[in-house]
């Protein structure tokens, strides 16, 4: 799969570097955002970790994996994940930043972005996404992109000793085409 390099106004997207390990612990290592994503995704957040990461970015060749740069330094992530099988038109989103930067508007941009690249430059017809209870922001960004809650998996989810409900958003492409001048990250995005 092409990785696409993207410069917007307050942040670049970008594939993942080797060199990046350093500034992915220092933004990443912070229990407000491993609470809201999947265990593989640690607090707290090691060298090891990083490197790790970054080796498996590395040798993936079915997802758009990308950094999110910000003020030079990767502080960040935004993924596609393609599915298999009877799936293999899905996607699923996964995304990240840095608290440093939150409430900026970069991940409402950065999803539109990535929505943008996928149903203009891939196969995938459904995009979708799944969000723990408490993450209103989240939810948030999503619903500005046009995706729509499809499903509450009551109790789905284990996290940090608790069980919690999954909410599942999804966009299709039939609904992206019809919305998509309205929504953000549509502002011409040349994708290199
Ligand atoms: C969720 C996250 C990605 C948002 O990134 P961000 O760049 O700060 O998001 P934006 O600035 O583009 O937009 C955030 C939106 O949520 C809203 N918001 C923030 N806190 C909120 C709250 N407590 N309740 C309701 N809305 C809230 C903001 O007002 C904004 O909406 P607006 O533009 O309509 O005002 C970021 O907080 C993060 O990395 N969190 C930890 C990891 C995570 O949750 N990843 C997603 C897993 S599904």
């Amino acid at each position: 799969m092409h990785l696409p390099t993207v410069q917007r106004e307050k942040y670049l997207l970008r594939p993942w570097d080797p060199d990046d390990a350093r500034s992915l612990v220092i933004h990443a290592n912070n229990p407000k955002i491993a609470r809201n994503l999947r265990d593989g995704f640690p607090y707290p957040y090691t060298l090891k970790d990083a490197e790790q990461w970054l080796r498996m970015v590395k040798e993936n060749r079915m997802d758009i994996i990308l950094a999110i740069e910000v003020n030079g330094e990767a502080a960040g992530g935004i993924g596609l994940h393609s599915m298999k099988d009877v799936h293999r038109y899905n996607a699923e989103l996964g995304y990240w930043l840095s608290e440093s930067f939150w409430g900026m508007g970069i991940i409402s941009d950065a999803i539109g972005v990535m929505v943008n690249y996928a149903f203009t430059h891939t196969r995938w017809l459904r995009l979708f996404a799944t969000i723990y209870e408490h993450n209103t922001p989240s939810m948030r960004v999503l619903e500005k992109n046009g995706f729509t809650r499809e499903a509450i998996h009551k109790k789905a989810v284990m996290k940090e000793g608790k069980l919690l409900d999954e909410h599942l958003y999804a966009l299709l492409k039939e609904q992206w085409i019809a919305r998509r001048d309205s929504l953000p990250g549509n502002s011409p995005a040349s994708f290199q």
